[in-house]
């Protein structure tokens, strides 16, 4: 499936012929939903040479884009706190990447939210991306659920977003325990897990400087 959806481009793409120049360098931020990935992020970028790509934003984005196939389909997983199918997840990033290198060849460090969040996830990247990219670490907010909850509800009186609600929240934790943890697991095996305790207020997180090469 992947190898037909990717696999057969004819002319080497935009990201194949810089990477042979500067291969992006990614970090990839991980952690339950509230913990405070997109906030930290945004600090980071503030004072490091990185480009902030949420997966999950890039999806809310391509659902609300008019005449998307796939909008219906992002809209249902969202709301159930289900992964997207990576096919449509991979091109999204992909896509973003591509852009922003194509803007600013000096922009080559990432840093991707939310991505990878199950095996599937993981899957499509090392098919679609393998040799283009160079993965430094996985950026663990690690916050405990009750607050990750209670943030995401608080978010959800001002967000608009379909799945700050304690039902779809219920699924997200579920979701993000039973496929993402042992994702974050598996890269800890080789020694490239960086954990914030990210449930102290969002200054102390930001002091951690966990992501400094
Ligand atoms: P994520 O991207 O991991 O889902 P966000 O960065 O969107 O999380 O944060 C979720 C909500 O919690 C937001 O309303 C944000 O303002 C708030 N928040 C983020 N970090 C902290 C923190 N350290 N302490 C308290 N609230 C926080
Ligand atoms: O990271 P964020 O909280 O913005 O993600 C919101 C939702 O977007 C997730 O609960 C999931 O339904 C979807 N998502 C996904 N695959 C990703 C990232 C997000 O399906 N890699
Ligand atoms: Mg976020």
């Amino acid at each position: 499936m992947l190898s037909r959806l990717f696999g057969s481009q004819r002319v080497p793409s935009f990201l194949y012929r810089v990477s042979l120049i500067m291969k992006p360098q990614v970090v990839f931020v991980l952690g339950g939903p509230g913990a405070g990935k997109g906030t930290q992020c945004s600090k980071i970028v503030e004072g490091y040479n990185y480009t902030h790509l949420s997966a999950g934003d890039l999806l809310r984005e391509e659902r609300a884009r008019e005449g998307s196939e796939c909008g219906q389909l992002i809209a249902n997983y969202i709301k159930e706190g289900k992964i997207v199918p990576v096919e449509i997840t991979i091109n999204l990033l992909k896509q973003a990447m591509e852009e922003t290198m194509q803007k600013d060849e000096k922009k080559f460090r990432f840093l991707i939210d939310g991505f990878p969040r199950n095996e599937d996830n993981l899957q499509g990247w090392n098919t679609v991306m393998d040799g283009k990219a160079d993965v430094k670490f996985v950026l663990f907010f690690d916050c405990g659920e009750e607050v990750c909850i209670d943030r995401c509800l608080e978010r959800g009186k001002s967000s608009g977003r379909t799945d700050d609600n304690r039902e779809s929240l219920e699924k997200r934790i579920q979701t993000y325990l039973q496929s993402t943890r042992p994702i974050i697991e598996l890269y800890e095996k080789h020694g490239k897990v960086r954990t914030v305790d990210a449930s102290r207020c969002v200054e102390e997180v930001s002091k951690c400087q966990r992501w400094c090469p």
